[in-house]
């Protein structure tokens, strides 16, 4: 094993790099389970990899035989449903693992110096995670897959001069067709996947590296024992357990409940002559499809829905707090937990048609233009309350903007 070893260090930095990033690299001891989450995400991105290839071997990019070829891999071919449910799954704990990753981002101020690159590189993951579970969607070629896939695109006629141009020119046609299956098929399994999600990733963990964890504190604590302690053995075992308990809740699901998530339409064949009566897109995305219904007009609903993406990204600029907890800032605390559930609620409104009436005894659309009027004016005015907005201090104190010295 010794002499092994030697062979390899002598060739490539093996036991030098595990130093460097295992055992002698030191996080904060105060990490909460919120900061598994990334391990999750990045566990469930490998098994999508894995999973994805195998479904690709049996898979059909052609719209005649697309939808049969998912029927082919659910009845015919070995363990195929098993493959198929992990991956078709997958999406869902990836997406819920990002959210909570995210969440926690925004709650501990995660992003703020010096952690804004990882923060936007984090971002620019989100964003192809969108492409990427969206372009999937559309392969298994069911009715949702190609209604969803016509409206999506449709948004992108809205754009002033290119817009009907562009959005031909991304179906490969003017209406979604075999054209746009095959080319979706190709960026789905590999170069968004392979070269854009996992370089990124790849930066991400680098950039983090740089930095070093947050912590629910925010506050910058010695990298030493015993303040941090080093990320091999503790995180990994802690990481390693917390994933094995996520991966039963999802197990659960697979061999369980497969269909929780998934759209019963979708078990329904494409067809361009008849539109479902409610078009919806996946749970992950529906809280942006709400604001971009909200707005009455086509082009104001992609200018609302593009501003609510992007003010996720340019957080690190909106925050102007030099603190970067919300435990010891009173004021985010608060706005942040409304955030969090107004989210929660678009999501519960994209879900439905507009007049459909919601438990609040109003109708959807309604409740719609509140819910997406907090998630903007969350991001517009931050710039203005994280300025001004007292801080709590550990003993329990407040400090005003003057007192804080901002
Ligand atoms: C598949 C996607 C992703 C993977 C695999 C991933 C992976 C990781 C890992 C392993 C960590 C360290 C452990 C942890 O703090 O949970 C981390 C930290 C971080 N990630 Fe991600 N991440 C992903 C997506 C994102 C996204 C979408 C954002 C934000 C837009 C983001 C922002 C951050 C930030 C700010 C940190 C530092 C957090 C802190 O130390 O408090 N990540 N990521």
């Amino acid at each position: 094993m010794r002499r092994a070893l030697d062979w390899i260090n002598k060739r490539f930095p093996l036991s030098d790099f595990v130093e460097k990033n295992l055992t002698g690299y030191h996080a904060p001891r105060n990490l909460s389970y919120l900061w598994n989450f990334g391990a999750i995400a990045g566990t469930f991105y490998a098994i999508q990899v894995i999973t994805g290839v195998w479904l690709a071997m049996f898979y059909k990019p052609d719209e005649t035989l697309a939808f049969d070829s998912i029927q082919y891999i659910m009845r015919e071919v070995h363990w195929g449903w098993l493959i198929r449910n992990v991956h078709a799954n997958g999406s869902t704990a990836i997406f819920v693992a990002i959210y909570v990753h995210m969440a926690r981002g925004i709650y501990y101020g995660s992003y703020k110096r010096p952690r804004e690159l990882l923060w936007y590189i984090g971002f620019f993951i989100f964003l192809s995670f969108v492409a990427e579970a969206f372009m999937g969607y559309v392969l298994p070629w069911g009715q949702m897959s190609f209604w969803g896939a016509t409206a999506i695109t449709n948004v992108f006629t809205v754009i002033p001069v290119v817009g009907p141009g562009l959005t031909a020119w991304m179906r490969g046609d003017f209406a979604m067709g075999d054209a746009a299956l095959t080319r979706f098929f190709a960026l789905h399994t590999t170069f968004i996947p392979v070269a854009v999600i996992g370089s990124l990733i790849a930066l991400h963990l680098i950039a983090l590296r740089m930095t070093g964890s947050n912590n629910p504190e925010g506050v910058d604590f010695d990298k030493k024992w015993p303040l941090s302690v080093p990320f091999y053995p503790y995180y990994v075992a802690k990481d390693l357990w917390f994933i094995s308990l996520y991966a039963m809740v999802f197990l659960y699901i697979v061999f369980f409940d497969p269909r929780m998530f998934l759209e019963p339409v979708n078990n329904e064949p494409a067809n361009p002559l008849e539109t479902p009566l409610n078009i919806v897109a996946e749970w992950y995305l529906l809280p942006f499809y709400a604001i971009l219904k909200t707005v009455p007009s086509k082009l104001g609903g992609v200018v609302a829905l593009a501003t609510a993406i992007l003010s996720i990204g340019i957080l690190p600029v909106l925050d102007r707090s030099r603190v970067r907890s919300a435990r010891y800032r009173p004021v985010k605390r608060v706005l942040t937990w409304i955030f969090f559930v107004d989210f929660v609620l678009l999501g519960y409104v994209g879900r439905y048609q507009p007049n459909a009436v919601s438990f609040l005894g109003v109708t959807m659309h309604t409740l719609g233009v509140f819910a997406a009027s907090y998630y903007l004016l969350y991001f517009i005015t931050m710039p203005v309350v994280s300025y001004y907005e007292p801080v709590r201090t550990p003993a329990g104190e407040f400090l005003s903007a003057e007192d804080k010295g901002d």
